[in-house]
């Protein structure tokens, strides 16, 4: 692996994110038989979704939220009248946590000057933060996700949207709709913008 003062150096380098895939097949290696989960979506998108880490599917498929979580987000995304393919998905971590268990804070740690250089990269006007990871990747690594959801935030020239992780509310319909309803408000802030 990259040693760490000099993966700023090796960042700064980097002016594509296929560049950017091929530095994290050098630092972050899964679990053998598993897929490293770069993202996807347009180069420059206009909005960026930043989840948690791949779950099994991810690992097996090299693909973002292609899962149960996945799933229930392409569902909210069609309802606010977004298309999938117009967004640009990724995830705080890049490959698997063993047993999918929450990343640690030093995995986080490692995996971000990534996803900064990343964001950089495909200069989105608006991000939806899915989860408390990635909000706390992103913006403020003591913000609690039940408290700033809904509610947007400011970054370097883009808006941020905090929001619940899609699979912390398969088993709650009232979260399910704050998702559903954060989801509709990135999606309504991304026309907006659109037309001008
Ligand atoms: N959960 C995430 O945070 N990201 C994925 O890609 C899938 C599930």
């Amino acid at each position: 692996t990259v040693a760490a003062p000099d993966l700023s150096a090796e960042l700064e380098k980097i002016g594509t994110l296929e560049q950017l895939q091929a530095l994290c097949r050098e630092l972050f290696i899964p679990e053998p038989g598993e897929l490293l989960v770069f993202g996807e979506g347009p180069e420059r998108s206009r909005l960026l979704l930043i989840g948690e880490a791949p779950g099994e599917k991810e690992a097996e498929s090299g693909r973002p939220f292609v899962g149960n979580a996945g799933r229930l987000l392409d569902k909210y995304l069609q309802k606010a009248g977004i298309r999938r393919e117009e967004a640009y998905l990724t995830n705080v971590l890049k490959t698997r946590p063993p047993g999918n268990r929450t990343p640690r804070a030093s995995e986080v740690q490692e995996a971000l000057p990534v996803l900064l250089r990343q964001i950089e990269l495909i200069r989105p006007a608006i991000i939806v933060c899915l989860g408390s990871i990635a909000l706390h990747a992103t913006v403020d690594r003591k913000a609690k996700i039940t408290e700033k959801r809904g509610v947007w935030l400011e970054k370097d020239g883009m808006r941020i949207m905090p929001a619940f992780h899609p699979s912390a509310v398969f088993r709650d319909e009232q979260k399910r709709e704050l998702l559903k309803q954060d989801l509709a408000a990135a999606a309504a802030a991304l026309r907006e913008q659109g037309d001008g």
